[in-house]
């Protein structure tokens, strides 16, 4: 048996972390957290304190902890079949039932997927295929890509470029110069206090149209987007906002990718956020919720109309050079398959859509009469807590004084996770979506007390 200590000290001298202060953790100074077990929306650490997991891990165990059919289903697969790769037209039967599900459950036209590992690979070959895509109708030149400022893509070569967050690209040379960056639609923090949210949405779309024009349309082959942003700050878009977006990208022939990584298989009270939106997407990035993170799974969900490009290039060129000894891993593909059936079974895109906005509705009213407070908004079972430095201002705080951090660390002394959005004053919410209005209550009791300890 391990003493504390002891794994404190491996953890310290052994384990890089991702998306880590790398020099405070290995002195010791900002201690982790080691997790042993889990159940619901409940997580217990090796020191026994029982959390609720108010970010369902990072956006992705959505159905919940603890799910034994999940388990199992894994178990199994792993006795009968732990390994066989998918080149060459080789499957399981997992990966191909697991692609019949998705096909039911996408919209229409949206047909198939190619299976990875995690978002930020099925980003990789997202733009991969976009390229060869253009390639294919002959069109070489038509490869740059636009996304978001606070858009977040990945951390790769590629996606982290496409990910419009600085901490991101700093340091590391991102974003590669293929990568364009346009307007957060973030209404909270546009430039003018007097904007009414429809001559924001308006200014939006012609940033988008300056840009194709300043670049030219024939050099731009797509456009990536996450329907609602995410790690950017849990932003809803505005009114109109996608309906506008697309006609300027169908006008100008430029590919939609629709980054389904968090939106997908129910965290907006819908199957999809492009369902949500009214979004016609050719490619969709999913992860996280296809098997909620109980085994790692991503996919490239293409459209029937780019998918028909694709074949005719490997009818021209040989077989599809783009692979990874994962692909459609069969242990990813049977928690995926049996994820999905608990999804159904217990009808948590409903319950999605009926506690997320209780979730946010009655954060509103605890947090209303906060000074600090700058806005509460959310969509399904995403909620978002702004706060503001100075009260009646949208003025953020010196990021040196870590306001939401502490904030975040006073909330787990009170038992509750959640995340201290990068870059933004923002407490951020995406508990699984099996969350009662019960647990929504601990949450926002938790946050009022914690807000109010940090800032009085
Ligand atoms: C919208 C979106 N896309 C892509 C990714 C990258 O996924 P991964 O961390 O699995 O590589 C994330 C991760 O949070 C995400 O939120």
């Amino acid at each position: 048996m391990l003493t504390n200590d002891q794994l404190d000290k491996w953890d310290r001298d052994h384990f890089f972390h991702p998306s880590t202060h790398l020099g405070q953790h290995s002195r010791g100074e900002a201690p982790g957290r080691v997790i042993k077990t889990a159940e619901g929306c409940h997580i217990v650490d090796r020191d026994g304190n029982r959390l609720l997991d108010a970010f369902a891990g990072l956006y992705c165990v959505n159905i919940g902890y603890g799910r034994q059919e999940v388990a199992e289903a894994i178990a199994a697969q792993a006795r009968e079949l732990a390994y066989y790769h998918s080149y060459v037209g080789h499957g399981t039967e997992a990966s191909v039932t697991l692609s019949h599900m998705i096909a039911e459950r996408a919209p229409e036209g949206m047909n198939r997927t190619y299976f990875g590992q995690g978002g930020s690979d099925a980003n990789e070959t997202n733009i991969k295929l976009v390229w060869y895509y253009n390639n294919i109708l002959g069109r070489p030149e038509k490869k740059k890509i636009i996304s978001r400022w606070r858009g977040y893509h990945g951390s790769g070569l590629m996606s982290g470029s496409l990910t419009g967050l600085h901490l991101f690209h700093k340091k590391f040379d991102l974003p590669l110069d293929t990568v364009r960056h346009t307007t957060a639609p973030y209404y909270f923090r546009r430039e003018s206090e007097q904007q009414s949210e429809a001559e924001f949405v308006a200014q939006c779309v012609a940033d988008l149209e300056a840009l194709i024009e300043a670049e030219g349309a024939d050099t731009i082959a797509a456009f990536i987007a996450e329907p609602v942003i995410g790690t950017g700050g849990i932003v809803p878009p505005p009114e109109g906002y996608w309906e506008a977006m697309q006609a300027v990208l169908k006008k100008n022939d430029i590919l939609l990718i629709v980054d389904e990584v968090i939106t997908g298989f129910g965290r907006l009270g819908s199957m999809f956020g492009s369902a949500h939106y009214g979004l016609d997407p050719d490619i969709m990035t999913i992860a996280k919720g296809l098997t909620s993170a109980y085994a790692p799974l991503s996919g490239s969900i293409v459209h029937d109309r780019v998918f028909e490009v694709l074949a005719r290039g490997t009818d021209e060129n040989g077989p599809l050079g783009h692979g990874w000894t994962y692909s459609a891993h069969p242990i990813g593909a049977a928690a995926g398959v049996a994820n999905l059936k608990v999804l159904d079974e217990l009808d948590l895109v409903a319950n999605a859509g009926s506690v997320g906005p209780y979730l946010t509705q009655a954060m509103g009213e605890a947090m209303a009469d906060h000074p600090n407070l700058g806005e509460v908004r959310g969509v399904g079972m995403l909620t978002a807590v702004e706060l503001v430095s100075e009260p009646g201002t949208r003025k953020g705080f010196d990021p040196a004084q870590k306001i939401v951090p502490q904030i975040a660390a006073a909330m787990a002394r009170r038992g509750v996770i959640a995340r201290a959005m990068p870059e933004a004053d923002v407490i951020g919410f995406a508990p699984p979506l099996c969350l009662t209005r019960e647990e929504a209550d601990t949450i926002i009791a938790a946050t009022r007390a914690s807000v109010d300890e940090v800032l009085g």
